[in-house]
């Protein structure tokens, strides 16, 4: 285990009143530290007392959310249509930072998951039309096969947009700051909503 040493003591008092605000200083940082995937976070999802948690990368804030995209008929779009609510985790080890967001998810609207999906290269597009993502598939080469079909059927033309794909929105309940410390007592502040947009900030310990 090492030891945290990195950063200045976060102190009370010292972190924004805005935990989206925040949270946008700190990816800022997590970019400039040259991590390879600095908006990567694990999505917690629950269905029946099991929670199951996978990657997925932050896509930016809608107003005070945190979107992401994916396939609404994987087993997250599905655990996510019994249960919105979820947790999100980032790590950035150059910083040693952690925060942790607890909340529910809502849909994106279908306008904003089609301007994301057209953003993205071709490639990607035929992609996330091929994937039944989290389907059993027989082999590698049934999926570069539908992979090629669908390629070929709309080469030239735009890649229909999947109706089955697209955005969510973490709207978060509560936001967790971590930040390590000398000693094993590091710094944990964590915003709990206690309004629209009011937010109480508590310590906790380590
Ligand atoms: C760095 C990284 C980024 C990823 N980003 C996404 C993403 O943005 N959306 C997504 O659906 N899956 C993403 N994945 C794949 C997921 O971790 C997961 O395998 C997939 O979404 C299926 O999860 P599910 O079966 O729980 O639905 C990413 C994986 C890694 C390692």
């Amino acid at each position: 285990m090492s030891q945290y040493t990195k950063n200045s003591p976060l102190g009370d008092g010292e972190l924004l009143p805005d935990p989206i605000a925040q949270l946008a200083a700190w990816l800022d940082d997590a970019k400039e530290a040259g991590m390879i995937e600095p908006t990567a976070m694990a999505l917690g999802t629950s269905v029946d007392g099991q929670p199951s948690v996978r990657i997925v990368l932050f896509k930016g804030f809608v107003g005070q959310d945190l979107s992401f995209y994916t396939n609404y008929e994987g087993r997250k779009g599905r655990e996510l249509a019994a249960n919105p609510r979820c947790a999100a985790t980032f790590w950035w080890d150059r910083l040693e930072r952690q925060v942790r967001i607890e909340g529910a998810v809502e849909k994106l609207p279908e306008s904003l998951s089609r301007e994301y999906f057209y953003r993205r290269p071709r490639e990607s597009q035929i992609g996330a039309l091929t994937s039944r993502q989290s389907a059993v598939v027989a082999s590698r080469e049934e999926l570069d096969r539908r992979w090629e079909e669908n390629a070929q059927r709309h080469a030239g033309a735009e890649v229909p947009f999947p109706s089955f794909w697209g955005g969510y929105r973490l709207v978060p309940a509560s936001l967790e700051f971590w930040q390590g410390r000398r000693g094993r007592l590091h710094d944990r502040l964590r915003y709990t909503r206690s309004g629209a947009n009011e937010w109480r900030i508590e310590r906790l310990e380590p």
